[in-house]
């Protein structure tokens, strides 16, 4: 594996592995570091489905609230290069702020609707962050597939979206979220968590559980299986809930919460974002009943 910081250097990079198999997938995996399992799984993915693989490590700033953890965000690019390496990545991307926005950028990828809810409507900016950053990385790599978990169920629909409005050629791979062996999912962001809001934080894939167990009953609302998931939510005395909602997928559109789940004919989500102290963790269940 080369680990490269200059887009000069990952132009060369590419062109030396393309150069050796010019018919060969090129797959990408964006990500802000701090890598654990659930970006392994990712990296293992594209390893397995392309001929080689890049691996993006930046934290963007321009996905960060002014109040958010932009400067904190947990960083250690030499674990990161091992997890990626070990893992089959064959470049990792590892550019400073200044390399990637040498300027104000005056340009933004904006999306709307599907981002109008969940975290786009919790987080003012976020995504136009995320899409101004990863249409960046896709033109710099120019990846034939890019891989994307599940955990951010929201980020796979708005890239998606943003995909196929502009018709930037890679196909988008959504892949599972990974759990610790309890079943919080994994986020580099649980670093932060002390003892007991990690105690308290397993209410989350717990309220998912109980929420998937439940889905199937016949009277079943949207309305009725939020409410729910955020009752159980709320048995966990630090748990501090921004959103526990039921939409579509990967429309994001609302549902009419009073009409039983089982008439309606879509993909729905179940989405969560509760805090703990200061950490704010996503969590969400994919389901279809009719
Ligand atoms: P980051 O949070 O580092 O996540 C990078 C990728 O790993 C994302 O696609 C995310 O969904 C995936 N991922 C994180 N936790 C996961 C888990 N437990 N199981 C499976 N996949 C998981 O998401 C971002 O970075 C950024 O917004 C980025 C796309 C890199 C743009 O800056």
């Amino acid at each position: 594996m080369i680990i490269v910081d200059t887009i000069s250097e990952l132009k060369a990079a590419l062109a030396r592995q393309r150069s050796k198999s010019p018919n060969g997938f090129i797959g990408l995996v964006p990500t802000m570091g701090y890598l654990h399992e659930g970006h392994a799984s990712l990296i293992r993915r594209a390893s397995n489905e392309c001929e080689f693989t890049v691996v993006s490590v930046f934290v963007n700033p321009l996905q960060f609230g002014p109040n958010e953890d932009f400067e904190r965000y947990p960083r250690d690019l030499e674990r990161d290069a091992a997890l990626a390496e070990r893992n089959g990545a064959a470049i990792l991307f590892a550019p400073s702020v200044q390399e990637m926005y040498p300027s104000k950028p005056l340009t933004r990828v904006l999306i709307s609707e599907v981002t109008e809810s969940l975290c786009g409507a919790s987080r003012p900016g976020h995504f136009d962050g995320v899409g101004t950053v990863v249409s960046k990385l896709f033109n710099l790599v120019q990846a034939n597939r890019a891989y994307f978990g599940m955990k951010d169920a929201q980020q796979v629909a708005v890239v998606q979206q943003m995909v196929d409005d502009l018709n930037i050629p890679v196909d988008i791979i959504p892949c599972e979220t990974v759990r610790e062996p309890d079943g919080l999912a994994m986020s580099s962001r649980n670093v932060y968590l002390n003892a007991e809001q990690r105690a308290q934080a397993l209410v989350l894939s717990k309220a998912l559980d109980e929420a998937g167990k439940r889905l199937r009953e016949p009277e079943m609302t949207a309305g009725r299986l939020a409410a729910e998931a955020a009752g159980l939510i709320r048995t966990a005395p630090l748990a501090e809930i921004d959103y526990v909602e039921v939409l579509k997928y990967p429309s994001l559109k609302q549902l009419d919460p009073d009409q039983r789940l089982a008439e309606i004919n879509a993909q729905l989500i179940l989405a969560l974002a509760v805090k703990f102290g200061g950490t704010r963790l996503i969590d969400n269940r994919l389901f279809q009943l009719a």
